[in-house]
């Protein structure tokens, strides 16, 4: 490493204090720019108390980074009406999603029901002893690891909750002597992270000891390595349903679009088949998806890395990658279906923590962990229909440069009175970067 790289390595960077960090990072990244602490202040909360609890989500926080936090009114989900918080950076996702909202209003609203909520861990270990003998040990063994993680499971079991099987599994490919426990799980209300990774690291220390000191094996079978013991976020069987029907015509009261309902239909449902048959389009068309559902789930500090994890690995379960929603029309009659798994928490992690999380649950109604698995599904499917929606009759293009033309005008400084302008002019042409600019200097020459 040349003199010039190695002054931009540090050691203990993460027990400097802010200041000297934003500093360090000044010097080294950012040309001794001047305006960098001002910059990075400028988004520090006034609430000192509030600012150290940011900092607490984190290591190294230097700020905190913005995104707007916006509401998609008008969803009825089984008879019930939510204000939907989103957390999103992209133009009109808030849009569509109200939208799609207020298109099912009149047709009944979303349907939504829980499959499922079993979560899973796996416990992966080596040991050098046969299957045979493993299986005549194991009821005994897992008669001792529930008995050695009581403490652990006790609060959770008040609340209906806890571990519920214990499978465990060779695996050839990945080793001769590799063996796996797979733990499944009822977290109730939390997401459950903490508890299955507590269980999983004493369902292993706990077999290194048996292994050590259980006078029935023989000194072969001593040998047990813990490889590790982590969660699975793929929970195939944490999966909820969201579907909106209707009878074809039903949906001229709402399809303002200038086309025929059943043309719209049947066009839709090709749409959707195509993301059922090619991964190309299927991507996209779940990223559409995520886009209604990741806004959720940040708006509620859950964690969005698992969903989509978890999400694109069940669009693939069949061995190739579809679409997460399905579209049917039977004899006249529209059903529009997402079929999702959602391993969410409404109490634990940032849930509580977060301020515009807690608000976020309280916009919701306190909902359980259940219940918010229902809205985020319909959120998802929302955002998946005024996709489709667009995309089958005027293109998606329009709605979003509008969006796109309101983020140009900012960028530009134009005033109040030069975006409402502009907006009516547009409608008419066509929005570029190099066209608002010109509109704005025409405008200014003009006045
Ligand atoms: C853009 O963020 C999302 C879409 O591309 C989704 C889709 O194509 O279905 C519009």
């Amino acid at each position: 490493m040349n003199a010039f790289m190695q002054d931009k390595v540090i050691s203990g960077f993460s027990k400097m204090d802010k200041q000297a960090k934003i500093e360090w990072l000044r010097q080294y990244f950012l040309d001794d720019d001047p305006a960098v602490q001002e910059q990075l202040a400028s988004f520090w909360h006034q609430d000192e108390d509030l600012q150290r609890v940011l900092d607490g989500f984190s290591e190294n926080t230097l700020s905190n980074f913005p995104m707007p936090f916006g509401i998609a009114p008008n969803f009825k989900i089984n008879g019930e009406m939510y204000a939907i918080p989103m957390v999103i950076e992209e133009s009109s996702v808030v849009a569509a999603a109200a939208s799609a909202a207020k298109f099912w209003l009149p047709l009944g609203g979303f349907h939504t029901e829980v499959v499922d909520t079993v979560k899973l861990g796996q416990l992966h270990f080596r040991w050098a002893g046969s299957t045979a003998r493993w299986e005549s040990l194991f009821a005994d063994l897992e008669k001792m690891l529930r008995l050695e993680t009581t403490h652990l499971t006790a609060n959770m079991e008040k609340r209906g909750g806890g571990i519920r099987e214990i499978k465990w599994l060779r695996k050839p490919e990945i080793g001769p002597d590799y063996y796996q426990l797979l733990v499944s799980f009822q977290t109730c209300d939390s997401m459950g992270a903490n508890f299955i990774n507590s269980i999983l690291e004493q369902f292993g220390a706990s077999l290194k000891q048996w292994a050590a000191s259980a006078p029935e094996l023989s000194d072969e079978e001593r040998r047990l390595e813990i490889i590790m013991a982590i969660l699975s976020n793929y929970t195939p069987e944490c999966v909820v349903k969201a579907w909106v029907e209707c009878e074809i015509a039903d949906m001229e009261k709402t399809l303002r679009t200038g086309d025929d309902v059943r043309h719209f239909c049947h066009k839709f449902e090709t749409a959707v088949n195509i993301a059922r048959h090619d991964p190309y389009r299927a991507v996209t068309h779940n990223k559409g998806i995520f886009n209604g559902i990741d806004a959720v789930v940040l708006a509620t500090a859950n964690d969005f890395r698992a969903i989509e994890a978890c999400g694109h690995a069940y669009a693939a379960r069949d061995g190739q990658y579809r679409s997460l929603s399905s579209c049917t029309i039977t004899e006249d009659h529209f059903r529009f279906e997402l079929e999702i798994p959602l391993a969410l928490g409404t109490v634990g992690g940032l849930t509580k923590l977060h301020p515009l999380a807690k608000l976020s649950l309280q916009i919701l109604g306190q909902p359980s962990a259940n219940e918010l698995m229902q809205v985020i599904a319909a959120t998802g499917l929302a955002q998946n229909f005024g996709a489709l929606r667009s995309l089958v009759t005027t293109g998606i293009q329009a709605g979003h440069m509008k969006m796109h033309l309101q983020n140009i005008l900012i960028h530009l400084g134009a005033t109040p009175a030069q975006m409402e302008e502009a907006k009516a002019y547009f409608e008419e042409h066509t929005v570029s970067f190099t066209a608002v600019r010109e509109f704005l200097d025409q405008y200014n020459t003009v006045q």
